[in-house]
């Protein structure tokens, strides 16, 4: 594979800190084991996550400077909310501070503690919106998409199966609208086909519910769709998304990922009356429908990122850049799942340290030792993360995956700097028998990876003296 070339020159750069293992142990263990508590200044290459971290183009710095802060419908609104209604086709645009608001907006004025929220994966901030108004969060995707060695083009598919067995068991009165990640974060950054994509609005229009997409990476999922889909070769990128959302009835959108700005998300609507009750608790929670917990210069930077991001040469770098780090990972024997996604690449945790158990969070231990070794941050996306209680039997149910995702932020790393991750990654691998399982310490009710603390299993040291720990 060629190495991508980026379509973009640096004008601006940034000291990468470069700290000692001794320090990074001793980070690690006040952090708990928990990366997000770790000081950004102690990271030399971040890969938490893809979301607010993108590097801003020249003109976005520049549409900064000209965004208009007038509180009540400014000249920033109008730009933003044009822009999004001829990309995104919907009625209604509701601007918010970020995805999750956009979520918890949503489903404020539509869920009801009855409810169930189809979805091919829910994202966790997702879920965690659904299960905080007492609904059912319900995880449909194609059962290749758990499969983390099937090398398939489009495996973040919803099954219609399952979404017809869901609609058999809770019916319309209890499913108020599907949900439609694109591309699909939590099942490893897999795209969603042109061909799923129909067969699910089709669903959804013959049962007349709503199906809202969950559009944070659409321009990624439509390079995929180009590239991957028989048919769309020749279609351009704003042809596909176009498509993409006339199959839909709205979207959550958070503006961190496909926009390429730092903060921002937004709601869009076809329904009226969805749109009104929305905007009375944006109102009340977020800000005047004109700005919605942005300034005016953020609406005017997402405005000019979501014209950027459908620019062909920019996604074949993008996509290209995970692709070929994704590459570098396997041929250095880490075991990654296939195919590589949009957006990241993830580590499959459970054929790495196999002799960790899921109880003792795989992922988790893989993700501090690869901070141990080099300074890298990943994240965990396993059971830390998505341990959930089953709703009808109530028993605790752990993912199918054990997951490392190394996000990549946009326009951010070079090859080298992405390499240098890929050597560490083999050394954790190499090294991996030394490492010990993590238990819980502390944990708060929701969203316990955010914060919750770890030790090593029965306390201890987290690398054992001898391999036979
Ligand atoms: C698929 C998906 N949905 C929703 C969100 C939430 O967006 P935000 O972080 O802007 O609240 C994310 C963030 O990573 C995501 O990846």
């Amino acid at each position: 594979m060629d190495l991508p070339f980026e379509p973009y020159r640096i004008k601006v750069v940034e000291r990468v800190p470069l700290i000692s293992r001794e320090r990074r142990l001793e980070l690690l263990q006040a952090a708990g084991f928990n990366v997000f508590k770790l000081p950004s200044e102690a990271i030399t290459i971040d890969l938490l996550t893809d979301s607010g971290t993108s590097a801003m183009s020249d003109k976005q710095w520049a549409a900064l400077m000209t965004g208009d802060e007038a509180y009540a419908c400014s000249r920033s609104f109008d730009d933003f909310a044009d822009t999004v209604r001829a990309l995104f086709g919907f009625k209604h645009v509701i601007p918010t501070h970020q995805g999750r608001a956009a979520e918890g907006i949503l489903f404020a004025v539509t869920l009801g503690r009855n409810s169930v929220v189809p979805n091919n994966i829910h994202f966790d901030t997702t879920r965690a919106n659904v299960e905080h108004l007492g609904a059912i969060a319900l995880d449909c995707v194609v059962d290749e998409g758990l499969d983390p060695d099937l090398e398939l083009p489009f495996k973040g598919n919803m099954s219609l199966t399952k979404l017809g067995a869901a609609w058999e068991k809770y019916g319309p009165e209890r499913i108020p609208f599907v949900m439609l990640t694109i591309t699909n974060n939590s099942g490893g950054g897999q795209p969603v086909s042109m061909a799923n994509i129909r067969e699910v609005s089709d669903f959804c229009r013959e049962h007349r519910v709503p199906l809202i997409f969950d559009a944070c990476r659409f321009a990624e999922n439509a390079y995929f769709i180009k590239m991957r889909e028989h048919g769309y070769s020749e279609r351009s990128i704003e042809e596909i998304v176009k498509e993409t959302f006339s199959l839909g009835d709205g979207c959550t959108m958070s503006a961190k990922k496909d926009a390429l700005v730092n903060i921002g998300g937004f709601l869009c609507l076809n329904r009226d009356d969805w749109a009104e009750d929305a905007t009375n608790l944006l109102i009340l929670r977020e800000g005047f429908p004109t700005y919605g917990g942005m300034a005016g210069r953020d609406l005017a930077a997402i405005a000019q990122g979501l014209r950027e991001v459908q620019d062909f040469e920019y996604l074949r770098y993008r996509i290209g850049q995970v692709a070929r780090f994704g590459q570098e990972l396997q041929e250095r024997g880490v075991p990654i799942l296939k195919p590589v996604g949009g957006h990241a690449t993830y580590i499959d945790a459970k054929t790495a340290l196999p002799h960790i158990p899921q109880g003792q969070f795989p992922a988790q231990v893989f993700t501090a030792a690869l901070y141990l070794e080099a300074g890298v941050r990943g994240v965990e996306i396993g059971s830390l993360m998505f341990e959930h209680c089953d709703p009808d039997t109530g028993e605790l149910v752990n993912p199918a995956m054990e997951l490392v995702r190394l996000a990549v932020p946009r326009r951010v790393y070079t090859h080298t700097q992405l390499a240098y991750v890929a050597e560490a990654a083999a050394r954790v691998v190499a090294s991996g028998r030394q490492l010990r399982g993590l238990e819980i310490e502390w944990e708060p009710p929701a969203l316990r990876h955010f914060t919750a603390r770890l030790r090593p299993v029965g306390g201890g040291d987290f690398i054992a003296a001898d391999s036979s720990a």
